[in-house]
């Protein structure tokens, strides 16, 4: 683990505490609040096989992190097409801790009626579609308490991704999560919207298949970006904390 100067554990806890606490506290501690993006991926940056299957490419101690950034999290948002692959449930279920706002971010309104987010009650989610994207508003749902349908006019990609930003902390959520896919955190990336990156390495290779962060292309290496980062071991994964506010 290398640590940077700014955040240190008090010594006389153990390591694994003390590792824990040195890569949460930027995000606990940022005093306008922060938003954090997270992918798990392959050693060869991919998060699925061509075919999609992507359960596990982390192991458990990885999984674990995910749902204490969950946890710390007032809302975690995730893009259509994670709700149409995975169905997730995105609740906390690994560590202790209160479930945060699920935010879906679907311009089309091409999600089923059927996915849990919207049907299970387990905590509150925010369905965000473009201007009369569903033909009944939404109607099939205005049951279910725990379910708001608000529609969001239609931007460019990362315009749409800073204004998801600007009425989630208009509306005081301080903490987000930025959990996937890959298209939405590229976009969250591309947008500046992030001010943190969670990338969680697992040691394997697959080769071919989805990849992770699509960000616009590049003409020479003096025009990547270099932020500060941070590595912590979670069991064989690694977690890769990049600062991205006040880099270079
Ligand atoms: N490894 C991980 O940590 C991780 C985490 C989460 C998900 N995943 C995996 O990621 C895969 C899904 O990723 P994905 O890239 O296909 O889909 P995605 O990022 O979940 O969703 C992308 C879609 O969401 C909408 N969207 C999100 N942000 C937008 C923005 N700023 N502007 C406009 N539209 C926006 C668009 O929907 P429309 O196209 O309908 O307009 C876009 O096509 C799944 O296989 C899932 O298992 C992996």
């Amino acid at each position: 683990m290398t640590g940077d100067a700014t955040w240190r554990a008090d010594p006389e806890l153990d390591a694994d505490s003390a590792d824990l606490l040195d890569a949460l506290l930027p995000i606990l501690c940022a005093p306008a609040g922060c938003v954090i993006g997270q992918l798990g991926q392959s050693l060869d940056g991919r998060i699925a096989t061509r075919t999609g299957h992507s359960h596990y490419i982390n192991g458990i101690a990885a999984r674990t992190h995910l749902h204490r950034l969950r946890a710390l999290a007032d809302a975690v948002v995730v893009g259509a097409g994670t709700v149409a692959a995975d169905d997730p449930a995105l609740t906390v279920r690994h560590v202790p801790g209160p479930h945060p706002l699920r935010v879906v971010i679907d311009p089309k309104g091409r999600l089923a009626e059927h996915h849990r987010l919207f049907t299970d009650g387990e905590a509150r989610t925010l369905h965000l579609v473009a201007p009369g994207a569903l033909p009944d508003g939404g109607a099939a749902h205005r049951h279910a308490a725990h379910l708001q349908r608000e529609e969001l006019a239609v931007a460019p990609d990362g315009a749409l991704a800073r204004a998801v930003i600007v009425r989630l902390r208009e509306a005081g959520f301080r903490r987000v999560l930025i959990e996937g896919g890959s298209t939405t955190l590229s976009h969250f990336l591309a947008a500046d919207g992030l001010d943190r990156l969670h990338l969680l390495v697992a040691p394997l290779l697959i080769g071919s298949g989805k990849t992770g962060l699509n960000l616009p292309p590049i003409d020479t290496l003096g025009d990547a970006r270099r932020p500060t980062c941070r590595r912590f071991s979670l069991g064989a994964d690694t977690l890769f904390d990049l600062a991205l506010r006040g880099e270079r």
